[in-house]
């Protein structure tokens, strides 16, 4: 079983460190369900969570976050703003709601969680949340679901703040080659959602399954491998106690040069989620 030392981790733009692997709980239900993944990964090794207001279980995060024993400064939490709450006020005002659900002080990572352009708001929101994090509201700020060009608008709207993170879906199948040219020239963190295609046919891939056989692990172990090599920072989904535990079990192996390769050429631009151009409020 991996150990939360085994997990490498990232040094934002900002010198806040990020675990390279955490849980994604999007669809795990609020209650048990979700109160069992978070302890069960913690357990495991995970200190990264990634949840978000429109997953409507921001208070059993919170609450399996409180009870775990751990010390909080230990876990890495992210959470994200709501479409409906774009706006500089809304934006403040829907923070404060975020960490009320939780029972906690801070987050660590607050995330724009779509651009949704048709609103024209994700300027105004975004100099909201550097207010945030320039009172110490927050640790680090970023946003999700954003191309080069709405990060492109933050700049000439005034932007004083480079986000720390581009959140995005990322995994063989959408490979998203432009996006992470300009994070990597700005350095701004990109962080791969849907890392197994949501459990789709990406596992199905031979390439994928060659390569589990070649390397005595599982397809999910050889996706979420490639994206630790690649250097973005993953958050798979699992609510199965196996798979929340062989997912983070991808830190004794390494795929080599060759092998990084053939992943790469598995990119067919094909997403699971809007386009974020076309994102309409909800
Ligand atoms: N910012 C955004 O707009 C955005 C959008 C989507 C997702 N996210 C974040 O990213 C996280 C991960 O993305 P995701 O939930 O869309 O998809 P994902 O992590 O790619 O896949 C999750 C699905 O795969 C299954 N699974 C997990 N591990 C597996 C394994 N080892 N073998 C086979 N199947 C496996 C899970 O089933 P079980 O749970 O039943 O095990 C679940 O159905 C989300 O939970 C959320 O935190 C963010």
């Amino acid at each position: 079983m991996a150990s939360s030392t085994d997990v490498p981790t990232i040094k934002l733009n900002n010198g806040l460190v990020m675990p390279q692997i955490g849980l994604g709980v999007w669809e795990a239900k609020a209650g048990e369900e979700v109160e069992q993944a978070i302890s069960q990964a913690l357990k495991a090794g995970y200190r990264l969570i990634d949840t978000a207001k429109a997953y409507g279980n921001e208070e059993s995060v919170g609450k399996a976050i409180r009870e775990s024993g751990i010390p909080r400064e230990e876990i890495f939490l992210t959470t994200k703003l709501w479409n409906a709450d774009h706006g500089f006020d809304n934006a403040k005002k829907a923070y404060k709601a975020s960490l009320e659900r939780l029972g906690l002080d801070y987050v660590d990572l607050y995330l724009i969680h779509w651009p949704v352009p048709a609103q024209a708001k994700y300027v105004e929101t975004w100099l909201a949340l550097e207010e945030l994090y320039e009172e110490g509201l927050v640790r680090a700020i970023g946003v999700s679901n954003f191309k080069p060009t709405h990060l492109e608008a933050l700049t000439a709207g005034g932007a004083e703040v480079v986000p720390a993170v581009n959140q995005i879906e990322l995994h063989p199948h959408m490979q998203q080659i432009e996006t992470r040219g300009y994070c990597a020239k700005n350095d701004i963190q990109v962080e791969s959602y849907s890392p197994l295609k949501r459990g789709g046919d990406v596992l199905e891939d031979t390439t994928i399954n060659e390569l589990a056989e070649h390397y005595g692990k599982t397809p999910a172990q050889i996706v979420l491998r490639w994206h630790i090599q690649e250097g973005m920072v993953v958050i798979p989904k699992s609510v199965t106690p196996e798979r929340i535990e062989s997912n983070i079990d991808v830190f004794d192996f390494a795929l080599n040069d060759d092998d990084m390769d053939r992943i790469r050429l598995m990119d067919q631009n094909d997403r699971n989620l809007p386009d974020p151009d076309e994102m309409d409020a909800m």
